[in-house]
């Protein structure tokens, strides 16, 4: 994978309404930081510049001047002609998506299921091991295929930068493979081999039926060879902390043993039930815990007081037909939020944050400022990244524009395709 930009200098102009996330006194009052009839310059990928279009042109002079004197002033034509203007036509431009949760790489699909779910079946996290199957028998290519697949999709709905999750391999090899794979296509790769405990562990005669103790033996595996041969590709453990999964104990050891590692933490917790998931994930100073659909209060609390971002999945919750988390309540107690897809073929078969705009608005108490925030500036948080999630001088020209003249259409035109051009490091990728 690349992490460098389009050479060269872009300015997009005719911006209708700029959403910079980098509220200044300057800007419209609230966080999204908005500029009105706006421009943006960016520079060999990266944002130089951010500001009203009028003043666009005095800048370029400004720079042009600068150049005259070092240069000459042929130079001067020249350096003009180097700027590609691009004209927005006085529509929105947000910042590109940060999707911090998805699991991409896996083989087959589980629409049979979605389908027996729809009439009336419960979502159960043993499915996974359905996929975990199919995943081990793709080759190599197969899974690389349908990823890039993935990422032609995820760019297509404005999102230039995602997190990937390992967790249906499930033995070291396939482990190894799947955070190899992941790491191809995004810097994000997480280590997710504590997802659920495989088939032969649990079927293991030596175990007498103890799921105790086939989970503790696999635990031994994930925090042994599996991470020394994961850790190498990745940046973050996570750990499945809920009935049927792993234990707090249980996930304790893994995520210690990978923050040992010189991984950062994640966790995904309280996704079925209330769960010890986000009290392990404050106690261990974790980047996000993810779900968050069941809280108690004392777990609100402890998220307020720490540096955890709560990652909320509404498309989890919408293909498992479970109540949405409120994250109005969460707002309201000062928790940072973020909104991810959470891409899987179980519990939730989007790549589309737009949708999970439309939801998190409709369903959870959020404004369509709170829910684009959360997913672009909030997924950057909860990445522990300050180069994406803003249009900012220094950060990278991850920029999409709307077919449409305002953010709050994102919620307002649910299902209907509002992403138009999508640069990523300045250079177009949808
Ligand atoms: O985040 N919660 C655990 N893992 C995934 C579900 C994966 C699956 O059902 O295949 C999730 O929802
Ligand atoms: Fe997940």
């Amino acid at each position: 994978m690349s992490d460098g930009g389009a050479a060269g200098r872009m300015l997009l102009t005719g911006i209708g309404e700029l959403v910079t996330n980098d509220p200044s006194p300057d800007r419209e009052a609230g966080p999204l930081g908005i500029v009105r009839d706006a421009a943006v310059l960016v520079e060999d990928g990266r944002i130089a510049w951010v500001g009203s279009a009028t003043h666009a042109d005095e800048h370029l002079d400004h720079r042009a001047e600068r150049e005259d004197r070092r240069e000459g002033d042929e130079h001067r034509s020249i350096w003009d002609a180097e700027v590609e203007v691009v004209d927005a036509g006085g529509r929105a431009v947000i910042p590109g998506f940060v999707d911090s949760h998805s699991h991409l790489v896996f083989g087959g699909d589980r629409a049979a299921e979605f389908a027996a779910r729809m009439a009336g079946q419960r979502y159960e996290a043993g499915g996974i091991r359905s996929t975990v199957a199919a995943t081990r028998a793709a080759s190599d290519d197969e899974l690389r295929t349908r990823l890039a697949g993935f990422v032609a999709e995820l760019h297509g709905q404005g999102t230039t930068t995602f997190e990937i999750k390992s967790g249906y391999g499930l033995s070291v090899a396939d482990e190894e493979r799947l955070v190899r794979l992941a790491r191809e296509v995004t810097s994000e790769v997480t280590f997710l081999g504590a997802h659920v405990v495989p088939f032969e562990f649990r079927e293991d005669p030596a175990f007498g039926g103890d799921a105790d103790r086939a989970a503790e033996a696999y635990v031994d595996l994930v925090v042994g060879e599996m991470l020394d041969a994961c850790a190498p590709h990745s940046r973050w453990v996570d750990a499945f902390c809920e009935r049927g999964a792993f234990t707090a104990e249980q996930s304790r050891r893994v995520l210690a043993a990978g923050a040992a590692a010189g991984l950062g933490v994640r966790v995904h917790g309280n996704q079925l039930g209330e769960g010890p998931g986000v009290q392990l994930a404050v106690e261990l100073g974790a980047a996000s815990v993810d779900h968050c659909t069941y809280l108690s209060d004392a777990d609100v609390a402890a998220l307020a007081s720490s540096d955890t971002v709560a990652t909320l999945l509404p498309g989890v919750e919408f293909s498992t037909r479970q109540p949405y988390p409120d994250a109005r309540r969460l707002i309201d107690a000062g928790v940072a939020v973020a909104l991810a897809s959470d891409c899987n073929p179980g519990s939730s078969f989007t790549s589309s944050l737009p949708f999970c705009i439309a939801v998190a608005v409709r369903d959870m108490g959020m404004t369509p400022a709170e829910a684009l925030w959360a997913s672009t500036a909030g997924g950057a948080a909860a990445l522990r990244r300050t180069d994406v999630g803003a249009i900012r001088p220094g950060m990278r020209a991850d920029l999409v524009e709307l077919s449409a003249p305002s953010h709050v259409h994102l919620a307002y035109r649910p299902g209907v395709p509002l992403i138009g051009r999508v640069w990523k490091d300045g250079a177009v990728v949808a």
